[in-house]
Formats: structure tokens, C-alpha cells, sequence
């Protein structure tokens, strides 16, 4: 496809029936396995890795869709072999001291999401200043989960719950589903549409477990390193065809969209 078309088509996906999600949440994996099969030591897959990263957010720019986040590490990769999850480290660190600029020139908010105590005082303040830099900027809402674990995640909600309470600001019997996605780490991003994890395996691996109760799961087994706007495209068509009912009717459904369009 020509680029020109390339742009029309997706032109008219915005404009279509069958909307674009507003909130993508990814998990990357597969960088290890692509490593292997190009004869590559494994932090080389999660190098080129970043290289998907930067696809990843232009695409989303060319969607104009508002919100990506990003699983870059769970609380369980701190169980892998010390080198890896040493020199994982240091990739992070160089991530955040050279992309932020050019994120900040693409009008990209960053934001890191996690038990971000756990990393050492240079991350921290490299996160720090990342943030800080980007804060303003008004396009791609880019978050990375880093020491990010979903039950991580309700369990640090239920703490300040239970602050909360004891501090007498809030009665037990008040507490909600709202009280709680208000004290999650994502409370600033509305709930993920689309989720879509590469690498071929089908499960959560406690990415947002709250947040996923009514996203759209799409699995693809092209390694991460490998994922381009192609496939991102695909990932696109295929929520586009999908009928999102929330536990209503696909009637109801029906009958809504009517409305809405009448
Ligand atoms: C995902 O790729 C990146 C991280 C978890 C940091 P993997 O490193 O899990 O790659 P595979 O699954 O071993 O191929
Ligand atoms: C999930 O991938 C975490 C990230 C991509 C950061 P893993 O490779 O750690 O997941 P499992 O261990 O296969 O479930
Ligand atoms: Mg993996």
C-alpha cells in the first residue's frame, strides 16, 4: 500500500463505524525468544525491543489515539537471572536519560507506573525528571508500567483504603468499585479498550487486573521485537469488528447505536 493510501485508509478508520479504542494496553513479550532465533544474547531482543516502542508510539500518533501503556517489567521479572534483570536495568536507565527529550519534542506526557521504590536512587530520579519534563505536553498519554503488578496494584488501593477509614475521611460502607480504581496507580487513565499481548502466550501475567475487566483481548505471536504498524494495524482491524456489549444485549446494543447515530 502506498503511503498516501496508507493514510486515507486509516482516515477513514477514524471516521468509520466501529470505533478506535482510546486507551491500548500492551504487553511486550517475546524479546528473549527473538534473541534466540537471531544467535543474539537475549538483552540484544530486548534492545531492538525499544525499537517497537518508538513504532508503537508513532502509531498511535497516526491513529490519534490518546492513550498507550506499556508493560516493560513485572513484579515477578526481579526472579530472573541477576545479569539480565541487572543489565534490563541499565537499558531502562538509558531509555529514560535519552528518549525523554525527543517524547517531550513529540508533545508525548510520559508517566511510570509501579513500586517505583524498588529501583535504585539514579532510575528514580531520572523518573523523576522525565516526568517533570513531559508533564505539560497535551499528546500521547505514554505510561510505563515498571515493578508494575496488578494484585501490586489493588493491594497498595486497599491500604489507602484502610488509611482512609481509620483516619475516619471515609466510612466502610462507602466503599465501592469507584472508591477503589480512584486509589489505583492508572487512576488518571480511563480503562483500557484494547489490550494486546505479542509473544504467542495467552495470559494476564498480572498486568492490570482490575482494569481489564471489560478490555478487549488481542493476542498475536509475532515477538515483540518484530511488532510493526503493520500488525498494529491488525490489532486495530480486529477491535473495529468487535461489539462490545457490557453485559447487555447484543439487541440492546443495537438499539443504542441507532440513537446514537440518529
Ligand atoms: C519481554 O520479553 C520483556 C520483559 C519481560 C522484560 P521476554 O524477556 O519475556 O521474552 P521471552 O518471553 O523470554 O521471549
Ligand atoms: C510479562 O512477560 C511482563 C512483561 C512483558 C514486562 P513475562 O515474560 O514476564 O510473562 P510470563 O512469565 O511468560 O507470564
Ligand atoms: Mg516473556
Amino acid at each position: 500500500m502506498s503511503e498516501e493510501n496508507h493514510v486515507a485508509s486509516k482516515e477513514m478508520k477514524v471516521s468509520s463505524f466501529g470505533s478506535l479504542p482510546t486507551h491500548i494496553a500492551v504487553i511486550m513479550d517475546g524479546n528473549g525468544r527473538w534473541a534466540k532465533q537471531h544467535g543474539l544474547p537475549r538483552i540484544a531482543g530486548h534492545r531492538r525491543g525499544l525499537e517497537s516502542v518508538r513504532t508503537m508510539v508513532k502509531a498511535c500518533a497516526d491513529y490519534k489515539i490518546p492513550y498507550l501503556t506499556l508493560f516493560a517489567f513485572s513484579s515477578e521479572n526481579w526472579k530472573r537471572p541477576p545479569a539480565e534483570v541487572n543489565l534490563l536495568m541499565d537499558l531502562f536507565a538509558n531509555a529514560l536519560e535519552q528518549k525523554a527529550r525527543r517524547l517531550h519534542e513529540n508533545n508525548v506526557c510520559l508517566r511510570i507506573v509501579g513500586e517505583i521504590n524498588r529501583f535504585t536512587p539514579k532510575i528514580r530520579m531520572l523518573i523523576q525528571r522525565a516526568e517533570t519534563l513531559t508533564r505539560g505536553n497535551n499528546g500521547l498519554r505514554l505510561t510505563i508500567a515498571a515493578n508494575y503488578g496488578g494484585r501490586w496494584d489493588v493491594t497498595q488501593a486497599c491500604q489507602q483504603i484502610v488509611q482512609d477509614v481509620t483516619a475516619g475521611k471515609l466510612k466502610a460502607e462507602d466503599v465501592n468499585a469507584d472508591t477503589i480504581a480512584r486509589r489505583l496507580a492508572t487512576a488518571y487513565l480511563p480503562e483500557p479498550d484494547l489490550f494486546i499481548r505479542t509473544g504467542g502466550e495467552q495470559r494476564v501475567s498480572n498486568f492490570l487486573l482490575w482494569q481489564l475487566a471489560y478490555t478487549e483481548l488481542y493476542f498475536t505471536e509475532t515477538l515483540w521485537p518484530a511488532f510493526d504498524h503493520k500488525e498494529f494495524d491488525q490489532a486495530i482491524a480486529s477491535f473495529e469488528k468487535r461489539e462490545r456489549r457490557f453485559g447487555k444485549t447484543g439487541d440492546q446494543i443495537v438499539k443504542q447505536r441507532q440513537i446514537r447515530n440518529a
